[in-house]
């Protein structure tokens, strides 16, 4: 599908995964949405192409809000990839008590109710749009993570989200489909963004250690260009794509 005069959403989109797919896009001549919540927005670099808009993922009436206004731009919205979302880390029994239920809720509503809600709201818009030659409409795409595989000590609510992600995927490509629209997602192994920025130096050149080939940390527009090209491979549907150097988490 093509990038150039059509609009994005990129969820998450001043920070990490989410700024590098959309400058990516917006480079690519496609008009981006980067909705973040205010704080990030107000850190994050002016970027040609991108407008961001405040909103919170998970809060229904802000996400029709914002993609009343990507699916205004004038140009046909086709594309969606939510990369909002947050990863705290507790054991299920840690040393003060059981897991706090409110957090585990929290990371199930931002990293998998928070991507549905727009998934479900930006495809609306989307299968209202003119079809391409191919009748193809737009490409959802989420962000789940290695560690909706391998999770490790501390990530049972992220890794619940995650899983929440791939298993989402297919129902969802299967659903949207009568409407040429595809949904893919991308598991990323260790990326090199804000979410890693609180690990010491030494912590890091031990995970890149520990990531088979290329030994290091994946670079967040090495995200962005698998994103780019899910967009512009027609045939890609319904399927989870790992990207992570072949890692394989350990327990810890
Ligand atoms: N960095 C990694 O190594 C890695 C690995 C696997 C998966 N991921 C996933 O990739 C995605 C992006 O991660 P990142 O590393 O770029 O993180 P990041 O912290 O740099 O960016 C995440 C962005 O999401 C935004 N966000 C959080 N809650 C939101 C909400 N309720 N509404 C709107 N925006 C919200 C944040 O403000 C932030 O700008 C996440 O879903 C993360 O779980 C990251």
């Amino acid at each position: 599908m093509q990038i150039k005069d059509t609009a994005a959403i990129v969820t998450g989109g001043a920070s990490g995964l989410g700024a590098a797919t959309a400058a990516r896009l917006a480079a690519g001549g496609a008009k981006v949405f980067a909705f973040d919540l205010p704080a990030s927005i107000e850190g994050a670099p002016q970027v040609d192409g991108v407008e961001y808009v405040a909103v919170d993922v998970t809060d229904p009436e802000q996400v029709q809000a914002a993609v009343d206004t990507a699916a205004g731009a004038g140009v046909p919205l086709r594309t969606v990839v939510n990369c909002a979302g947050i990863g705290p880390s507790t054991r299920i029994l840690g040393k003060k008590g059981p897991h706090d239920l409110a957090l585990y809720a929290k990371v199930i509503q931002v990293n998998l109710v928070g991507s549905f809600n727009v998934l479900t709201l930006a495809a609306e818009k989307i299968a209202a749009t003119e079809g391409d030659e191919h009748g193809q409409r737009g490409v959802i795409i989420n962000t789940a993570s290695i560690a909706a595989y391998d999770g490790q000590v501390g990530q049972a609510a992220y890794s619940s989200s995650k899983g929440g992600i791939v298993g989402l995927t297919l129902p969802a490509a299967r659903d949207l489909a009568q409407y040429g629209i595809r949904v893919m997602t991308i598991a990323p192994g260790i990326v090199e963004t804000p979410m890693l920025a609180t690990v010491s130096e030494e912590f890091r050149e031990s995970l890149a250690k520990g990531v088979p080939f290329p030994q290091r940390l994946a670079r967040p527009d090495e995200y962005a260009q698998l994103a780019q090209s899910i967009i512009e491979h027609d045939y890609l549907n319904g399927e989870v794509i790992r990207m992570d150097g072949s890692l394989r988490m350990a327990p810890r």
